[in-house]
This record gives C-alpha cells, sequence and structure tokens, in this order.
C-alpha cells in the first residue's frame, strides 16, 4: 500500500519544525480521516480540501482516506495545511507525480473554489524549505514574501488548479519577484519640541545607547511628545536584524505588502493591554508587543496605569532578550529584544511638586502611585529623568532645536564606537568590558554607596557613562560623563 508525502512546516514561535503529511488510501467504507493532534483549524482542512478538489472536478475516491501529520506528538495548529493536504491526496490519486513533490514544502489556505489565500509564517517556512534543500509552493500573493526567506525555487500559485497546471506543464507559473520597497515614512521631528534641553538629551543618550528610559512629569510636560521622537533618531536595522523583525512580523500575519521592514519598529500598547498581548500567548500562540517591538522600541504611556502583571512579565526579557511562553506540552521561545521607554506622572493628580495645583493626599498620592511600579523592574531601567514643561512664554519665542536628522548623526557615530569596540551596544554590556581610571573608579564608589544603588544599578550607570562618553567620541569613561550619568539615577 503505497503512501504519498508532502513536506510542510508547523511553527514553534517563529522557527519552521518540519511536517509530514502522509497519505494513504485504502479500500474499506469511504472515509476522510485526519489524525496527528490537529487542532480545529486543521480538522476542518477536510472540508475545505474536498470543496476546493470538487470546484476543479475531482470528486475523493470512495475510500478510507488517511492523512497523518507526522510527527504526531506536536500540536498542529493554522489552515496552512490544506494545501499539503490537498497535494499528497492529488498524489495519492495520480492526478500529481510524487517525484515533484518531493523537491518542495508547502503551505497555504484553500478557499471552496480552490484558491490559495495567504497563512502566516511564510518567510519561516521558506528558511525551513531552504535547510532541507527544497523549493516552497506557498501562496500567489505571498512569492515576494517568501523570496525573503531564501534564495529558493519558489511556486506561487493563485489556486489548486493553476498549480496542477504547472506540475502536468500547461502553463509554467512565473517566478515571483521582489516587490518594491517604498520608501519609509518619516515620523514626527525633533525639531517640533520647543526648548526642553535636558530631556532631549536624556532622548539622545537613550538613542545612542540602546538604553531603556522612564520619564516622569506632569499632564501636558510633552513626554508623548519626546517618545514619538525617539524613532526617527534611531538607525535603520542591519540586514540581519530586518530578517528577524520579518519573520515575526510575518509570523503575526502583520506583512501586507510583502517588504521587508528596515526601520526599527515602535510600539505603542495602550494601558488596558492585558499580559498575554504585551508577551504574546493565548490559545492560538502569537507574538506580543514586546516581540513586535523586537530591535526597536516598547514605549509604554501611563507606565503605572498597566496591569502588575504585565509589567512583571517586562523583567524576564528585558534581561535575555526572549521571552519564553509555557503550552500545555511545550514551552515556545520568541525574540523580544527591545528598548524599553516609559513615560508617567508623578502622582496620580499629576501635579507633585507644583505648589499651586498638587493635590491635598501630597505625598501619599506619590507613593500609591509608583508603587505599582516595583523595584526591580525600576532597577532595570537605565535612564530615569524628569520632564520639566517648558514654560508657556517659550513655546512661542524659543526657537526650534536641532532636527532629527542632525541628532540622528551623532547617534549614529556613538553607536559606530561601541559596536566597534564590543560588538554591543552599551545598554547590554557588562562590567568586565569597561576599564576606569583611579579617580573616576573612586568617584562612582563613593556616589554609589551614597545612594545606595544595587550591583545591577552600578553597572548601569556605568554603561550611561559609558554612551555619554560615546557621543563626546571620548575613549575613556571620565569624571564628566559619571556625573552626567549620575543625574539619571536619582529619584
Ligand atoms: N516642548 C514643547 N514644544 C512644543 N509643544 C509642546 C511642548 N511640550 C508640550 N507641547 C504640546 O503639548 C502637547 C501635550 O504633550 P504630551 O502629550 O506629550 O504631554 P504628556 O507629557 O505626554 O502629558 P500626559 O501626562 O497628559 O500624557 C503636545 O502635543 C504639544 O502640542
Ligand atoms: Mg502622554
Amino acid at each position: 500500500m503505497s503512501i504519498t508525502r508532502v513536506l510542510t512546516f508547523s511553527f514553534s514561535g517563529i522557527d519552521p519544525v518540519p511536517v509530514e503529511v502522509q497519505v494513504q488510501m485504502t479500500r474499506g467504507l469511504p472515509a476522510f480521516v485526519i489524525v496527528g493532534l490537529a487542532d480545529k483549524a486543521v480538522t476542518e482542512s477536510r472540508e475545505r480540501v474536498r470543496a476546493a478538489l470538487i470546484s476543479m472536478g475531482i470528486a475523493l475516491p470512495p475510500k478510507r482516506i488517511l492523512v497523518n501529520l507526522s510527527p504526531a506528538d506536536i500540536v498542529k495548529e493554522g489552515t496552512h495545511y490544506d494545501l499539503p493536504i490537498a497535494l499528497g491526496i492529488l498524489s495519492a490519486m495520480d492526478i500529481l507525480p510524487q517525484e515533484e513533490l518531493m523537491h518542495y514544502a508547502a503551505l497555504g489556505e484553500l478557499s471552496l473554489d480552490g484558491a490559495i489565500g495567504a497563512v502566516n509564517g511564510v518567510i519561516s517556512a521558506a528558511i525551513g524549505a531552504a535547510s532541507e534543500e527544497r523549493g516552497l509552493i506557498c501562496p500567489h500573493s505571498q512569492g515576494s514574501e517568501a523570496l525573503l526567506g531564501g534564495d529558493i525555487d519558489i511556486l506561487a500559485p493563485s489556486s489548486l488548479s493553476s498549480l496542477l497546471q504547472h506540475f502536468t506543464g500547461k502553463q509554467i507559473l512565473s517566478k515571483p519577484e521582489f516587490s518594491e520597497l517604498s520608501p519609509p515614512e518619516k515620523g514626527p521631528d525633533l525639531s517640533e519640541v520647543k526648548g526642553m534641553e535636558g530631556a532631549k538629551r536624556a532622548l539622545e543618550i537613550a538613542a545612542a545607547g540602546g538604553h531603556s528610559m522612564l520619564m516622569i512629569g506632569p499632564p501636558g510636560a510633552g513626554k508623548s511628545m519626546l517618545a514619538a521622537r525617539l524613532a526617527s533618531l534611531l538607525p535603520d536595522l542591519t540586514p540581519h536584524q530586518s530578517l528577524a523583525v520579518t519573520r515575526i512580523y510575518s509570523s503575526a500575519g502583520l506583512l501586507p505588502n510583502s517588504t521587508p521592514i528596515i526601520r526599527p519598529p515602535f510600539r505603542t500598547p495602550h494601558h488596558s493591554a492585558s499580559q498575554v498581548a504585551i508577551t504574546g500567548g493565548g490559545v492560538k500562540v502569537k507574538p506580543g508587543e514586546i516581540s513586535l517591538a523586537h530591535h526597536g522600541v516598547l514605549f509604554l504611556d501611563e507606565f503605572p496605569e498597566f496591569a502588575r502583571n504585565a509589567l512583571e512579565s517586562l523583567r524576564q526579557p528585558l534581561e535575555t532578550g526572549n521571552i519564553s511562553i509555557a503550552r500545555a506540552t511545550s514551552h515556545i521561545t520568541y525574540p523580544a529584544h527591545f528598548q524599553l521607554i516609559a513615560a508617567m506622572n508623578p502622582c496620580r493628580c499629576g501635579y507633585l511638586g507644583d505648589t499651586e495645583r498638587e493635590c491635598h493626599r501630597v505625598p501619599k498620592c506619590k507613593e500609591e502611585y509608583t508603587r505599582k511600579i516595583s523595584g526591580p523592574l525600576l532597577d532595570r531601567i537605565d535612564l530615569i529623568t524628569n520632564i520639566e514643561p517648558i514654560a508657556p512664554k517659550d513655546i512661542v519665542n524659543v526657537a526650534s532645536g536641532e532636527t532629527s536628522e542632525v541628532v540622528a548623526q551623532r547617534v549614529k557615530l556613538a553607536r559606530e564606537k561601541q559596536l566597534s569596540r564590543q560588538q554591543l551596544l552599551n545598554n547590554e554590556i557588562n562590567v568586565n568590558h569597561i576599564t576606569l581610571d583611579q579617580s573616576v573608579a573612586e568617584m562612582v564608589e563613593k556616589a554609589s554607596l551614597q545612594l545606595r544603588l544595587s550591583a545591577r544599578g552600578i553597572t548601569r550607570l556605568l554603561r550611561v557613562a559609558r554612551t555619554i562618553a560615546d557621543l563626546a567620541l571620548k575613549e575613556k569613561i571620565d569624571i564628566p560623563s559619571v556625573a552626567e550619568a549620575l543625574t539619571f539615577r536619582q529619584r
């Protein structure tokens, strides 16, 4: 009894796991069964496959059709198994030659009329196909997306019948092409922020060293405005980073025009977002906001308003650069190497320190408000900066400051220095990477005793000092660099 086999993939996070679709047709009571830990979307595949074949004038033979998704011990989710199942059946019916299918992996969703619809994870599937030394059959609309995964033979048919015509030599499919890159959108510019030199300086340091930052200031001080301009200070992603980020968006089904993402992502989840929305997971596992912010910025506005468990779940990824999600039978890991930028008011009423406007509950109101942010989380933030609102008269009188382009150039130079010295940005270096002169070391020691900094706090202080020195193109961390870094640790 012959068995036909078609290669496809399941996904563990963004990693492709090869799955073989095995089809066996035997005599017996007519039946169509799918086994191999298939979820509901996969078992429903039977009906779509049956309808798609009927639309092509092909009726399933009155036999017992058994489809096994192997290995049978990993859960199969999603609709992309439709196409490989249909191909396996067509091959078992001798309509498609098995030898042709041996050269490809396949994924795609079938609609009732036999059209092949878009699915998530095409780039990762192409990478998987390349490592299995095969080509890839994927939906027509995602041909250019598959190209991003590797230099392999790609067939992107719009329907099952056009694929059949290709394999029978009636009408050969044309090769997909890279879609044209549209110029990245220019976000808001830093020059629109008047005055606020201290805050802008903090933003520049954060951009240069990839440091996490918390901005504290009264309502309307310009915190959200500043954060939105951080993206414009960051350099383009490297090709390696771009592929990593694009894969995540592809696996989340968030890559509508099949072009690679080349600018660092900037994600701004609302404070009502659930922990699952932030970290990823759920019944059908999806990457969360922290993974969608991979190699980019996660901006949490109104920081203390986020659910406590959502905030606490940031601690592990902030250290490791990835997030591990526990499932019933396995763990799934998504990359989540992001720069955390947070903003908050100093207290619930927002006017702490403003003698005219602060509420009568000071200072209790501050304590209650900030208590939602735990010490260990604050300890992971490199820069804590107080945002002083610009005086009303200055909003009109002060001239516009530097443009994002000018600041981005300094950030670029500082980043180049870091990468050539240690292959990492300063937010990731450890104390071994940092050498200090005697006098500077003494100053750090004294300050850390005074401020009661933890070991992690000292490391973070030195990382920021290193970035400040890099922005000034200094080889060594000097006393002024440490002094400025210290201003971002006091609370
Ligand atoms: N330095 C500034 N230069 C120009 N406009 C400013 C400046 N500061 C504030 N504004 C104006 O005030 C508006 C409010 O600023 P923004 O929303 O950033 O405040 P916020 O600190 O985030 O306040 P909240 O705590 O209420 O969220 C901005 O959209 C902008 O129009
Ligand atoms: Mg705001």
